[in-house]
């Protein structure tokens, strides 16, 4: 048989063989793929001077080193709308189709004893560092073999690594970026210029990224405008909450809310981070900034952050707002939480009425 037909049955056969993984019925071990070791190079600054004069260097893509480094949690929080039907990711959140991922970076693979797990999965061992999860993430099905990951992969650099720094973030310790090795990384490149073995290849700069089109459909929903509206509104002096605002400290509140500033700023005119700007948050509309993406949750939620409100949000987002993305577990005391909500609510041209 020529070449020709065998590539095609080859083809045929790969292509089988990829459907049946994808359903997730594969004997393990039936196949395997070798990842390159090597991805290509990225060197600080080659990027410019590539494009004025051009050089034959590989540059599949920046090193991941780098692309974390500029990474923006916040977008791959928009990112992780692709992977919030079959994971949660609050602390101490249920498993759904796949297992819950806070705190999944530098844990071991296939580490939740209460989830049932592949065996692909199961017997892979080693841990979630930056490469592996941004190679699995790329491509599940190729990366880890037979595993039940039923998600395609994503295939566009910069996304994985917004969605990594955003999963870095999910955890009591985040465990710290890699550097990036300029020096090491260009002394690399240079080698690979100087030996005449090495394949030559040009390709586009890295820099020409199409507009991420997959994000798009996440980042729609506008909010409403500021309405204002009584904020003690139906809270009785018998009501634990008052009782508990009246005895709260705005220094503990503004001491408990460093767990909050990972993901939100609280200065007038703050930059929205993972979470939006939470400035004179207290009296106004759910999900009111027009420059922040909202889950549909919350940007449809209607009504306003009344104490009442933001004491279930912070008890509890996901059960107050289900689908909220805020990737919070919640705080049980109810004391702790009215201190925090007194520092909110002091945050603010115009600190709403006490009840
Ligand atoms: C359609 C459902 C589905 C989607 C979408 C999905 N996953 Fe998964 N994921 C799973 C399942 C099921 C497993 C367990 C696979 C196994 O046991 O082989 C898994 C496993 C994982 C694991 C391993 C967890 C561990 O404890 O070792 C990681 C990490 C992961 N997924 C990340 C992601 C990310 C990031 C996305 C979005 C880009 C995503 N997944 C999208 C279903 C999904
Ligand atoms: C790991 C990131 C993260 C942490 C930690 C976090 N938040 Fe959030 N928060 C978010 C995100 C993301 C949203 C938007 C949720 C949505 O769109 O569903 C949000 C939304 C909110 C909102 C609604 C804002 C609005 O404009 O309607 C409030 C209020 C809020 N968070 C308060 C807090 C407080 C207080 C804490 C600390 C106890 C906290 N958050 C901790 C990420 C976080």
């Amino acid at each position: 048989m020529n070449s020709f037909e065998r590539n095609k049955i080859v083809g045929a056969l790969l292509a089988t063989v990829l459907f049946i993984v994808v359903v997730g019925l594969v004997a393990d071990d039936l196949f395997q793929i070798e990842q390159p070791e090597v991805k290509g190079y990225k060197v600080e600054g080659v990027e410019e001077a590539a494009a004025e004069t051009p050089v034959a260097v590989v540059v599949e893509g920046p090193s991941l080193a780098s692309r974390l480094a500029g990474a923006s949690a916040e977008k791959g929080a928009r990112v992780f709308g692709r992977c919030a039907a079959c994971h949660s990711v609050q602390e101490g959140g249920p498993h759904g189709i796949g297992p819950n991922l806070y705190g999944i970076v530098g844990v071991k693979v296939a580490g939740q004893a209460d989830f049932g797990y592949s065996d692909a999965l199961a017997n892979y061992g080693g841990t979630w560092d930056f490469e592996l999860l941004d190679a699995y993430i790329e491509n599940p099905a190729e990366t880890i073999p037979n595993n039940r990951m039923p998600f395609a992969g994503i295939s566009r650099a910069n996304q994985r690594a917004d969605l990594i720094a955003y999963l870095r973030l999910l955890a009591t310790d985040p465990v710290p970026l890699p550097e990036a090795q300029p020096v090491a990384e260009a002394e690399e490149a240079l080698d690979f210029l100087a030996d005449p073995e090495a394949p030559v290849e040009m390709t586009k700069p890295v820099s020409e990224e199409p507009a991420a089109d997959s994000v798009e459909e996440i980042t729609e929903e506008p909010a409403d405008e500021v309405e204002p509206a009584a904020v003690a509104e139906a809270m009785t002096e018998a009501s634990p909450l008052v009782a508990a605002l009246r005895a709260a400290s705005l220094e503990r509140g503004e001491a408990a809310f460093s767990v909050c500033a990972i993901c939100h700023s609280i200065e007038k005119g703050g930059a929205h981070k993972i979470g939006p700007n939470i400035y004179g948050v207290v009296g106004t509309a759910i999900g009111r900034q027009t420059d922040f993406s909202y889950s549909p949750a919350l940007s449809g939620h209607g009504g306003t952050w009344s104490y009442q409100a933001l004491d279930a949000f912070l008890t509890s987002p996901s059960e107050a707002i289900p689908g909220t993305r805020m990737p919070f577990g919640g705080i049980k005391a109810l004391a702790d939480r009215a201190d925090l909500i007194l520092y909110l609510r002091s945050r603010s041209d115009k600190p709403p009425e006490l009840p």
